[in-house]
């Protein structure tokens, strides 16, 4: 086990108990912060310390991420646990992103195939020289065509986008603030833009309000639709009237509420009827339509603009044109198939009612993105194995994708779980959680227990 010596935490052997003032297991008393910064001239001085805590940490099962799924993303789904070795079958599957299951479409699948007839695999060149293709100028026309806005830019990833906009647009001596809860790939954009960035409390208008009134400058205010670890919906209709007050420009990143809400997928702008009034519109691929890559909607002027100063993107790979075709199909489907979200949001009002009666911490979720509160980031590697070990798939999320201490589950219905599915998972998982004190006592309707 490490030493203290090595790392800035002050933890010793034994010192520290759970909620229930269980001790702690050795490798549970240090975390990723405790390797962050280390004294010594070389780059590599953390390297040692980091091996000796990961030795023990790895196969006591803490940091049990990446479980290697064996094949598409659907309701059911193999999974190898890679602490024990063994696959766990037919697990119910509410970890995934592809809300409306169209990453494995026939028709998506298909549309893939010919594409990489056509193009091969990769774009083998940067957007702005030889790695753009008609099938990418044929999405970007179709998005912008969907989300209603002049022009569209492709990103390789929704990660790039923020990063890219952000820092294409804004500079040293300007303000951005940020939701406290934004994804790390807006506060990242922040960082490389140099501006200086600031937080507003989450949703919390006022205290918006107190951070742009102090500044005369550039202002940049970013939120997202529907928050990523939280499932609740940007207050957006406050949001625009301070920044409409204060002259600040707003970005909305609708990762997870494009092709969801409004009253034609648009997101959560279109659902409060705000489109126009937000400047900045952005969307990711990798989640709602299956596939990968992401994209920024807006007036032609934006677009001409950020295409010669978005970094991330020009000094990047184009998206795979077999991907795009994908997109392109996906799109397609969701357009002509309104039931798909239809679907989804009778699923999420099915499964929220059933965790809820169940006592399942669910928090303010109002969509397919469901936290599980645990709250407790000692155990909850332990009960996401018990989940495996129960038929359910669950990623547990920590520190520092949520604060300290406010570790969950973070939950992905999708529209093709069947109803069975779902109560057969809230079934599982109240249960599970019964037995860690998380849960009030459920009635005995799980009987068998799976490999
Ligand atoms: C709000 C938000 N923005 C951006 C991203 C990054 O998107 P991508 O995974 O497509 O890179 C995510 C990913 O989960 C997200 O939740």
């Amino acid at each position: 086990m490490v030493e203290d010596k090595h790392t800035s935490g002050k933890a010793g052997r034994g010192m520290f108990a759970d909620k229930a003032g269980k001790p702690l297991p050795l490798a549970m008393q240090y975390d990723y912060t405790n390797f962050y910064f280390g004294s010594g001239n070389d780059p590599f001085d953390m390297l040692g310390p980091f091996d000796e805590w990961w030795k023990d940490a790895e196969p006591a099962g803490y940091y049990l991420y990446g479980l290697p799924m064996q094949g598409e993303p659907g309701t059911r789904v193999d999974i190898r646990n890679t602490k024990t070795g063994k696959i766990h079958k037919n697990l119910l599957n509410f970890a995934s992103y592809n809300y409306l299951g169209l990453s494995y479409r026939p028709e998506v699948k298909e549309a893939v195939v010919k594409a990489v007839e056509i193009y091969g695999n990769g774009a083998s060149g940067s957007p702005i020289l030889s790695g753009s293709m008609e099938v990418h100028v044929e999405l970007s026309e179709q998005l912008a065509r969907f989300k209603n806005k002049e022009a569209v830019l492709l990103f390789p990833t929704g990660y790039s986008v923020n990063v890219g906009v952000i820092a294409g647009l804004m500079r040293s001596g300007d303000l951005i603030v940020a939701d406290q809860y934004a994804h790390a790939s807006l506060v990242d954009g922040m960082i490389l833009s140099k501006a200086t960035s600031r937080f507003f409390r989450h949703n919390k208008v006022e205290d918006l309000e107190r951070k742009l009134k102090k500044f005369t400058g550039k202002k940049l205010v970013l939120v997202e639709g529907v928050y990523s670890m939280d499932g609740d919906v940007a207050v957006l209709p406050d949001i625009v009237d301070v920044c409409k007050r204060y002259g600040a420009r707003i970005l909305i990143d609708e990762a997870h509420s494009t092709f969801i809400y409004g009253q034609n997928g648009r997101g959560v702008a279109e659902h409060f009827g705000l489109e126009d009034e937000i400047d900045l519109h952005v969307g990711t691929f990798s989640k709602s339509l299956g596939g990968q890559g992401g994209f920024l909607a807006g007036s032609q002027q934006l677009i001409n603009y950020l295409r010669g100063f978005s970094r991330s993107r020009f000094f990047s790979c184009g998206l795979s044109p077999v991907v795009t075709a994908g997109i392109l199909k996906a799109l397609e489907i969701f357009e002509e198939e309104p039931q798909l979200r239809e679907g989804l949001w009778s699923n999420v009002i099915y499964m929220q009612k059933l965790l809820r009666e169940a006592g399942v911490p669910i928090g303010q979720s109002e969509s397919q993105v469901i936290p599980i509160l645990i709250q407790d980031d000692a155990r909850i590697f332990e009960i996401g194995e018990e989940l495996l070990r129960q038929g359910i798939y669950l990623n547990p999320v920590q520190y520092p994708a949520v604060p300290k201490h406010k570790s969950r589950f973070r939950m992905s219905i999708s529209s093709t779980h069947s109803r069975q599915e779902l109560s057969e998972g809230a079934k599982i998982i109240s249960k599970v959680l019964e037995r860690y004190g998380i849960c009030p006592s459920q009635p005995d309707t799980i009987t068998s227990k799976r490999g």
